[in-house]
């Protein structure tokens, strides 16, 4: 049988080639094979593994130097200290994103029961966060596929997020009712950009990913519906990439919201742009 540090090092070794983050994919591979904390692989380095978990970890070994993304390997990603079961389905929910749910949290009222649209939910990662961290607000993840939809449900269950409730439909065509915030991380990439090609986005499906020539097309689309859907003053905030600051701001603008603005992400790059309906 092979100890604990014995699969480290032959993981680590085998994924050297192929993994920027070698150590750290074989860590949370281990960890979840294990049931255990991270703790444990440096407490107990001399565990012995059984053969059925060893083989386990040697196929995920083959499909992550193939370019399987860990978080498929596993089912599960963290987003904002909550774990979500995730599925080929969707898209792995980044750390960037954590940045449009503390930009929605600061500038609503905390204490006011607001109704929020998540729209392209995914996970659900941005609805759920929202949900756990204000229970008295309502959230409505919404997605246009049953897959996904399943997943939400799943991860709403898992995570006790009963203020969230789950609707199937084509951006806001569904929606009813005004909202105090519409947040959406909708696909956002050129359907030519050369990043499709490379690391985890290669597993990820296109109906999450890509928006039409510019990459624009679906933001344009939820800028526009958007409008009908908020009350007052309410909030719209979307995620967008890096170098569509300055266009995202002229859609806001050309469909007459107010205070615009864009923050940046943990790179210091333009990702989330934000404005108020009148
Ligand atoms: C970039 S992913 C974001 C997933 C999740 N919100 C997150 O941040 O991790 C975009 C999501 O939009 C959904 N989507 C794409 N087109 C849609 C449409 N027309 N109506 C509703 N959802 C759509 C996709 O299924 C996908 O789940």
């Amino acid at each position: 049988m092979a100890s604990v540090a014995e699969l480290v090092r032959a993981g680590i070794q085998q994924l050297s080639d192929t993994s920027d983050s070698a150590r750290t994919d074989v860590e949370v591979l281990l960890c979840h094979l294990l049931k255990k904390p991270r703790s444990f692989l440096f407490t107990w380095p001399e565990h012995e593994v059984s053969p059925a978990q060893t083989q386990q970890f040697y196929d995920w070994l083959t499909q992550r130097c193939e370019g399987q993304p860990v978080a498929y390997l596993i089912g599960r990603r963290h987003f904002y200290s909550h774990e979500f079961l995730v599925s080929a389905d969707t898209l792995i929910p980044r750390a960037d994103t954590e940045i449009l749910v503390d930009a929605v949290l600061a500038r609503l009222p905390d204490k006011a029961a607001c109704r929020v649209a998540d729209l392209g939910t995914g996970t659900g990662a941005i609805a759920i966060s929202l949900a756990l961290a204000r229970p008295h607000w309502l959230l409505e993840a919404v997605d246009f596929s049953v897959a996904i939809l399943d997943l939400v449900q799943r991860n709403v269950s898992r995570l006790k997020a009963d203020n969230v409730c789950i609707l199937q439909s084509n951006w806001c065509a569904r929606l009813q009712g005004k909202f105090d915030a519409i947040v959406s991380n909708p696909p956002y990439i050129a359907e030519d950009d050369r990043h499709l090609q490379q690391g985890d986005v290669r597993f990820e499906p296109r109906s999450a990913l890509t928006a039409g020539a510019d990459g624009l097309d679906d933001i344009r689309i939820i800028v526009e519906q958007s409008k009908a859907h908020l009350h007052h003053k309410g909030l719209l905030a979307l995620e967008h990439g890096y170098d569509q600051g300055e266009a995202v701001r002229e859609i806001f603008s050309a469909h007459g919201y107010a205070r615009i603005e864009t923050l940046l992400d943990l790179g210091g790059r333009d990702r989330v742009t934000l404005g108020y309906a009148d």
